[in-house]
């Protein structure tokens, strides 16, 4: 097991370049079982989930070549059977994906739950209520998701919650299937209209991604295509928040600074400046962090991926601020690590009170899950001390070459491999 040790203080500088993003990756890679032929991917992150899905879709029996560090050229368009056993499926929670993309080629898919961030309970109710509009029997036992349907066809879909992923499996079983499908309170996030705009390459008739209402023409068949997908929103916001928080300078390369205006204005609330170019944004602070509230909500609202990385500046900022999770039930579990760093933080539900401690002092602590790893990255940066983060493959799973990047901007943080503890019985043999 590896862990990360940072020793704080440094003020960030330089330039760093944003990789693809992970959410738009882990649902395009699985639409590609769409396609009658294969499809050249590019600007693919180098991400333990990725790595997930694309063995997913080895072991279905897909043809996957690595052309480059970042692109694939992928065929799945004659995969042995529709079925994506436990093991594989409980990596993370865009193997409901294949769901999705299953059903659209052959109208029949047998998928186990899926797993990825414990945030509570994370229901799919929406993606089940979406396919049964479409014409799909659904069953549930032990624990794998049955689903078939002699024709899907296309219907008008009320989401009663904004969900990415029921907004996603519906596009990935509509777009081939008979006539209209209509979906209503659909997400809006930048993966949702990266994968539309990909199935659209393919030959999808797909309007109104970006939108709350998006509307899919089914069409025959879809063919291969070459794409690149858009940089990663939250990987960005991500190197934001640590430049501002240890009130340094850094250019972040390779983003679309339409997706991070919500992040930007909130950094800039907290006394952050930023600088706008085509495609990169020049973040610096020099004058001090100051409170802010903050509610999460779907896109174009604050996205709560971002949550643990602002709560951090928050605990260093003076005054007090408010954190409302307006979209998971329990996201503060990174709180408890934050605290033995010294942070302020009282959490009563979906609220957070976060009182400004000026600086943050090193601890040994855990990453719960991706983005609170993130988060204790940051806290790691600009606290007093040397900090010890255990239980990094939470980070790796949406993060590329992490630590080499957060280096190339000045921080001091190391890998370090800490061999299993050998039990007992081996110690003897
Ligand atoms: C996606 O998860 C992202 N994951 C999450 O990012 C992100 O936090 C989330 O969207 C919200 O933006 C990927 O894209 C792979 P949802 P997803 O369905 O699709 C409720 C990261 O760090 N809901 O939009 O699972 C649900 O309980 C990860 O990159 C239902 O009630 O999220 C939640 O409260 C973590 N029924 C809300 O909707 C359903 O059928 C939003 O969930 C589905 C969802």
């Amino acid at each position: 097991m590896d862990k990360f040790v940072i020793t704080g203080g440094k003020k960030l500088s330089g330039e760093v370049e944003v990789s693809g993003a992970k959410n738009a990756a882990v649902a395009i890679i699985p639409a590609t079982i769409l396609a009658d032929g294969s499809c050249r991917i590019e600007n693919i992150p180098n991400i333990s989930d990725v790595t997930s899905v694309i063995d997913i879709l080895y072991k279905l029996g897909a043809r996957v070549k690595l052309i480059n560090k970042t692109t694939l050229e992928i065929d799945s368009s004659n995969l042995y059977a529709p079925v994506v056993p436990n093991e594989l499926a409980r990596k993370m929670r865009a193997s409901s994906y294949f769901l999705g993309a299953l059903l659209g080629k052959y109208s029949h898919a047998k998928v186990a739950m899926p797993g990825g961030c414990d945030f509570g309970v994370r229901p799919i109710d929406q993606h089940i209520k979406g396919f049964e509009a479409l014409g799909v029997n659904i069953s549930l036992e032990h624990g794998m998701v049955e689903a078939s349907s002699v024709q899907l066809k296309g219907n008008h879909i009320y989401l009663d919650v904004v969900s990415v992923g029921a907004t996603v499996n519906i596009m990935l079983a509509a777009v081939m299937a008979q006539g209209l499908t209509i979906i209503e309170n659909s997400a809006k996030e930048p993966h949702i209209v990266d994968l539309a705009n990909f199935l659209s390459t393919m030959g999808a008739d797909i309007r109104g991604a970006g939108t709350d209402v998006i509307k899919i023409h089914g069409v025959e068949r879809l063919h291969g295509c070459t794409y690149s997908i858009i940089p990663d929103q939250i990987e960005a916001g991500t190197f934001m928040a640590a430049a501002v928080a240890t009130g340094g300078e850094v250019l972040i390369k390779n983003v679309i600074p339409k997706h991070l205006e919500i992040i930007s204005a909130k950094l800039e609330e907290m006394g952050a400046e930023i600088e706008e170019y085509d495609d990169s944004l020049l973040v610096r602070r020099t004058k001090p962090l100051i409170r802010a509230n903050v509610k999460t909500m779907p896109h174009p609202g604050f996205p709560t991926d971002m949550q643990p990385q602002i709560a951090v500046l928050m605990s260093i900022a003076e005054g007090t601020s408010i954190i409302t999770e307006g979209v998971w039930d329990n996201r503060f579990r990174y709180v408890d690590e934050l605290k033995r760093m010294g942070a302020s933080i009282q959490v009563d539900g979906k609220i957070a009170v976060v009182e400004g401690v000026g600086r943050l002092m090193a601890a040994p602590v855990k990453a719960t899950d991706l983005r609170a790893g993130a988060a204790l990255i940051i806290g790691g940066l600009v606290a007093q001390g040397t900090t010890e983060i255990e239980d990094i493959q939470h980070i790796e799973r949406g993060y590329e070459n992490v630590e080499e990047k957060f280096r190339s901007l000045g921080a001091d943080i190391q890998r370090i491999n800490v061999p299993d503890e050998i039990s007992y019985d081996k110690a003897i043999i």
